[in-house]
């Protein structure tokens, strides 16, 4: 039987390496479609947990992860550290991380580790997928080479094993696009690869786009994430400028928004964050500079997006100032760290740099975020105040600087017990219609 076969009957199995914020509902969904699926992770923790039935990923829910890890639903998922089951595997997908380095350099080295186990154990007619986001050219020039040479004979990809790109476009938090209704695009080193593993993901996901090559594939994800990075570097800038002129950035693009073709509302913030948008265009970045070609926008973006903390920081300095206070010896409440609304992720999280800028001007901060119990920098080291403290947080803090508008922040109350606000995220919306430079500062009931 050949591998699309097996893949329709189900009788293929599937292993899924990197059991993150990718990896792990990707797993749940191909048991959910009826594979026996074994999922690979190097941190024993996380291993235990999955098997045990006990998520530690938001958008896989408890009672999911339980039914695919007792085989209740129509397959099964198992978790390990050992490398050895991909023995079995038909097909297998890569899910580890790719960080920047710390000269932000892209750090590929997780692909290579799980690349070079399963050149040691490929089996003919295996499919190998990559869902990590990385450079264009990865595919090919990384990945395909091991494997071709793998059990010290020449594998001919598209023939003896098939080899694919496809970019995962999950929206951690979010509940209206899913890994089932979200289009994926999937790019294979030959025609061939891209159909066995168009076979594949039509089982999980609703609609499948071919494109024609891995990095057509690796440049679609890097080109979406590179949109959503210039473009809330153009309205942060905006920010700044209405600032400067004195009027209400949020009432600007309210207005703007009203128009019904040519014009997309982004938000402006405190910066970039998370795993994705500020790291996705340094990948592009760094590619292109081997190609002596400078990515200017990206360059740009990632300037005026990196200073954003910056801008706030000197926001509730002057807003204190006006109080006759100094930021040195102030009280300072944070609400919210996690990078964006509803999630316990604080990778990247501008949060921390308005954190560290404070404490470094003298500030003693303290934070409130119900998804992010404690928070561990290289510099510092938080708890988040509990529930029943924040109402006296609220009222004695000197100023409170809203950083991440969790929907289950009670807004109305912050208004009411504030003394000084800053609201980076306009998530009081106190400000709408008030054409002033006060646009970005508000002042609660208490101020
Ligand atoms: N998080 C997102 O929202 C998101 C969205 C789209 C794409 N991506 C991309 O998907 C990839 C994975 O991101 P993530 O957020 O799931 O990362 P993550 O850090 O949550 O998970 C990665 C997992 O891989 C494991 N791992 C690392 N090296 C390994 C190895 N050699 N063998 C086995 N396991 C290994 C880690 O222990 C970890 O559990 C990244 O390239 C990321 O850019 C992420």
């Amino acid at each position: 039987m050949d591998l699309a076969d097996k893949i329709s009957s189900r009788q293929a199995n599937v292993s899924v390496i990197g059991l993150g914020y990718v990896g792990l509902p990707l797993a749940v969904l191909f048991a959910e479609a009826g594979f026996e699926v074994t999922g690979i992770d190097l941190d024993r923790a996380r291993v235990g947990s999955i098997n045990a039935g006990e998520s530690y990923i938001q958008d896989v829910p408890q009672r999911q992860l339980a039914r695919a890890i007792a085989g209740d639903g129509p397959g099964r998922l198992v978790a390990t550290t050992d490398y050895e089951a991909l023995r079995e595997a038909d097909a297998v997908v890569i899910c580890v991380h790719t960080p920047l380095s710390k000269t932000k350099d892209p750090d590929v080295s997780y692909i290579l580790s799980a690349v070079h186990e399963i050149a040691k154990r490929i089996t003919p007619g295996m499919l190998i997928v990559l869902e990590s986001t990385t450079y264009p050219g990865t595919t090919l020039e990384l990945v395909l080479p091991p494997l071709e040479r793998a059990r010290e004979q020449s594998l001919v990809v598209g023939k003896d094993f098939f080899l694919a790109f496809s970019p995962e476009r999950i929206d951690p938090g979010q509940s209206d696009w899913t890994l089932f209704n979200t289009p994926k695009v999937i790019g294979g080193v030959t025609p061939e690869c891209t159909e066995v593993a168009r076979t594949l993901y039509e089982c999980v996901v609703d609609q499948v786009v071919p494109v024609s090559s891995p990095m057509v594939a690796e440049m679609v994800k890097l080109l979406e994430n590179t949109f959503r990075a210039t473009n809330i570097a153009l309205v942060n800038e905006v920010a700044i400028m209405c600032d400067r002129l004195g009027i209400n950035v949020w009432e600007v693009i309210d207005a703007a928004k009203t128009k019904p073709f040519g014009f997309m509302p982004f938000y402006p913030g405190p910066g970039l964050g998370g795993h994705c948008i500020p790291v996705d265009p340094q990948y592009l970045a760094w590619k292109l500079k081997t190609l002596n070609y400078n990515a200017r926008f990206i360059q740009l973006a990632e300037e005026i997006n990196l200073a954003m903390p910056e801008f706030w920081v000197a926001k509730t300095q002057d807003a204190l100032n006006d109080a006759g206070k100094a930021v040195k010896g102030s009280n300072i409440l944070v609400l919210g760290v996690a990078y964006k609304r509803d999630v316990p992720d604080t990778r990247e999280s501008p949060a921390l740099d308005i954190i560290e800028h404070l404490r470094g001007k003298g500030a003693s901060v303290t934070y409130f975020d119900p998804h992010v119990p404690e928070v561990v920098t290289e510099t510092f080291r938080l708890t988040s105040i509990d529930r029943p403290q924040l109402g006296r947080g609220l009222v004695e803090s000197d100023c409170v600087v809203i950083v991440t508008d969790h929907t289950d922040f009670d807004w109305a109350e912050v208004r009411r017990s504030a003394g000084i606000i800053v609201d980076t995220r306009n998530a009081l919306g106190a400000n709408r219609g008030v054409p002033s430079a006060a646009a970005v500062v508000a002042a609660g009931a208490n101020g």
